[in-house]
């Protein structure tokens, strides 16, 4: 259950779940043709030392293979998609970036950023340090200039961007990947309002979104294994309450130009289609980008 002010570090709560995406990203990077290349995912597990029984590992368990290949194809789909959105925004010009929720998220370690590009990494603080000790231990080196910001999102977390060095007068890139369904219906509001003060024309934000979030039961026989593997109720980590609106509507509202894409068209556009008890234990997923007018 959440409260308000919750913490936790990479193994408890809400962190473990940034755990649990980086391990997906660890065994998609297995596929031999992967949609994302993570070099780092598998450090990560094994630095966290969480007994997880993962696909091409010596532990691997016949039980859960089923569930972390779909979810690792998942993950690899959502990577790709926001893989491209950045990719994108560097080319046309956005030289400011912010990873709401970074998580174990290495995306200023795995990808070609041009010069000039300062990439903000928002999470709490034992998360982002766990990070950067495995990072430090792999002697992994940032492809762009980043800075960690350690703030809660459910806080004034505009004060902390801008004091790290933000400038909201240039256009950025946002991403919120695997992040609304932690925060409470307000929080999500807000955040999306606090998105639109701090964006400059020409911004962009790049959005997943759980239509089911609210009524998901994690008790689907797609997602058991997993949450036992890792100690986890997944359900019990999401606000249960329901959103007044989509992110596409509300974006839209704020006058961004905003288009949806269902994960289960794109996962079939990059030729790794989800099978049916995936797309029904996860509902509908939607991968939104949008721009600011
Ligand atoms: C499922 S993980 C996703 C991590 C990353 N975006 C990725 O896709 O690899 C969720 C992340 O959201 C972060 N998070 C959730 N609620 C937060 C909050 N209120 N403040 C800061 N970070 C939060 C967690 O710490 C965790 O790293």
């Amino acid at each position: 259950m959440r409260s308000n002010g919750d913490r936790w570090d990479i193994t408890t709560s809400v962190g473990a779940t940034a755990l649990a995406v980086a391990a997906a990203r660890a065994v998609e990077g297995r596929h031999p043709d992967p949609l994302v290349e993570d070099p780092y995912a598998q450090a990560f597990v094994d630095r966290a030392g969480l007994d997880v029984k993962l696909p091409g590992t010596p532990t691997a368990d016949a039980d859960s293979e089923g569930t972390w290949q779909a979810m690792s194809t998942y993950m690899g789909v959502r990577s790709r998609f926001f893989d491209e959105f950045f990719t994108d925004a560097a080319g046309d010009g956005v030289r400011q970036v912010v990873i709401l929720a970074a998580g174990l998220d290495a995306r200023a370690f795995r990808l070609v950023w041009p010069d000039a590009v300062t990439v903000y990494e928002v999470d709490q603080d034992a998360v982002l340090e766990f990070k950067d000790r495995v990072l430090d231990e792999q002697s992994a080196h940032a492809t762009v200039r980043r800075v960690p910001v350690t703030v809660d999102l459910r806080d004034d977390w505009p004060a902390a961007l801008t004091a790290a060095g933000f400038d909201p007068s240039v256009p950025t890139a946002w991403l919120a990947e695997g992040l609304l369904p932690y925060l409470p219906a307000e929080a999500e509001d807000l955040l999306f309002e606090r998105v639109q003060q701090l964006s400059a024309p020409g911004s962009r934000i790049a959005v997943e979104h759980f239509a089911a979030a609210s009524t998901m039961t994690a008790d689907h026989p797609r997602f058991r294994g997993m949450q036992q593997a890792l100690g986890l109720e997944i359900s019990e980590l999401f606000y249960p309450e329901a959103r007044g609106r989509t992110p596409e509507v509300h974006l839209s509202e704020l006058g961004w130009k905003a288009l949806a894409t269902s994960a289960k068209d794109l996962a079939v556009a990059y030729g790794r289609p989800l099978d049916d008890d995936t797309l029904e234990a996860m509902g509908r997923v939607e991968l939104l980008e949008a721009v600011r007018l």
